[in-house]
């Protein structure tokens, strides 16, 4: 019988190797949004290649990318900001690729010097005023927010947050580190509040009086001037937008951007998934959706942007931020910045959107575990009370066993010797050909909960 059900089950295993496709592409996203979904799903539809997406935080996706080395089934790594990329790179976690495209539509600026990696939509880190109380002659630049004029009137979310590091690697490389170190303790002192929320709770505190000025990222205005719920229109309807350093180097921009990985198991099907994400449609739909530019030149700004209208940005190429990265990292979380590492942001973040859902999977496991261990506990004591059969005496101790293993260790093995990059999969993947995905193993589903998307949107 039991040979049986072993043969049985490695038919399935076998089956699941044979009509699982060679034609995948394996993402890690930083970037959560429906519209890169719904392309994704075109895509596979188009050339039949399946995409398997795994979402998290970004700075976790760069970590488990080094953490699996040569055997990370990854092939693509998204994020909304280059300095993360940067970041990668400079870990070794990316590779050079060629692209004419790319090279064609994407302006230097927004890629990577030596084709690593390519920005997907570009977004400016604008000066966000209320309408009422400040007007657009009195602002200019960045380094003007420092100044004492402004003091208690600037919003700005937390210097954690990956925008503000790497607007902060662009001011190192304008101003120098020692002067961008002080524009950021002036900063700090004008703050109207400790750094909480992400930039729409910024431009919400800002028409609610809590500021005068905010640093917000552009597509967080044109997501509350077309939301469906009136109070966050009314919202935007109070602010104006400043295109800050006009008469100089021009508006810190930043990319949402894609990059291929140092292992990637498929690059070529990652490469023409970089593409058709470059495509004239691709690159209207995503633009559009979240009312960010387009990267590719030859895609028209939705009209909101348009209306916005044109702006001198940086021309500082974002890969050579790179040098500037860590000196911006030293000085936002040193004396000067320590002020703006608040953890709110964490925590809000937290409650909202992880803590429902962990507290949720608990009770489920409760539940399961205290079921499973009433039919099993049961029948087997029944079983071994009630008949007499050879090796009864054995399973009458060794069924006590397991009360020995506490429960997380013995979750923490399975999970282990279950992982994609385990010992078993990479044999059963090497010499059987068996390669279920990264994420549809039975080990998501008995003992760990799958990869899920924390909200809408990134924080
Ligand atoms: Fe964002």
């Amino acid at each position: 019988m039991i040979r049986k059900i072993f043969l049985t089950v490695l038919a399935a295993l076998l089956l699941a190797g044979c009509t699982s496709s060679d034609e995948v592409i394996n993402i890690y996203s930083g970037r959560h949004y429906e519209a890169a979904e719904d392309l994704f799903r075109e895509f596979t539809r188009q050339t039949g290649i399946q995409v398997n997406l795994v979402k998290a935080d970004t700075d976790q996706l760069i970590k488990r990318l080094d953490l699996e080395g040569a055997g990370s089934p990854a092939d693509l790594l998204i994020t909304v900001d280059a300095g993360r990329l940067i970041t990668a790179k400079s870990l070794d976690l990316l590779q050079a690729f060629q692209s004419e495209l790319v090279n064609e539509v994407v302006p230097p600026s927004y890629r990577d010097t030596d084709g690593t990696w390519t920005g997907l939509t570009v977004r400016a880190r604008v000066i966000v005023y209320h309408k009422d109380r400040v007007g657009p002659a009195d602002l200019s630049t960045y380094e003007a927010l420092a100044g004492p004029e402004w003091r208690g009137r600037v919003l700005v979310r937390s210097s954690q947050n990956h925008y503000n590091q790497t607007l902060m690697a662009s001011m190192v490389a304008a101003l120098g580190p020692e002067a961008a170190e002080s524009w950021v303790r002036g900063l700090v002192e004008n703050m109207a509040r400790s750094p909480q929320g992400n930039d729409r709770d910024q431009v919400k505190a800002l028409a609610a009086g809590t500021g005068d000025v905010a640093i917000v990222n552009t597509y967080y205005m044109g997501l509350l001037l077309n939301s469906p719920n009136a109070e966050e229109r009314g919202v935007a309807q109070k602010t104006g937008i400043l295109f800050p350093n006009q008469n100089d180097r021009g508006t810190h921009v930043n990319i949402s951007g894609i990059g291929l990985t140092r292992h990637a198991p498929n690059s070529n099907n990652a490469i023409r998934l970089i593409e058709f994400m470059l495509s004239n449609t691709s690159q209207k739909i995503l633009s559009e959706a979240n009312c960010e530019y387009p990267v590719s030149v030859r895609v028209p700004w939705p009209e909101q942007l348009l209306e916005w209208g044109a702006f001198r940005a940086d021309t500082l190429r974002l890969s050579e931020l790179q040098p500037h990265l860590q000196e911006a990292m030293l000085s936002l979380t040193g004396p000067a910045g320590s002020e703006t590492c608040f953890s709110d942001e964490v925590w809000s973040h937290i409650l909202r959107n992880l803590l429902p859902a962990y507290v949720l999977n608990t009770i489920w496991l409760m539940l399961g575990v205290a079921l499973l261990t009433f039919l099993m506990g049961v029948s087997t004591a029944w079983l071994v009370s009630m008949y007499r059969f050879p090796g009864r005496r054995v399973f009458e101790w060794a069924l006590i066993l397991p009360i020995a293993i506490p429960g997380y260790i013995n979750g923490f093995a399975w999970a282990g010797m279950l992982d994609y990059t385990s010992p078993l999969y990479a044999w059963l993947r090497s010499n059987l050909g068996i390669d279920t995905g990264p994420y549809n193993l039975p080990r998501q589903h008995l003992l760990l909960p799958p990869p899920r998307q924390t909200r809408t949107g990134n924080p």
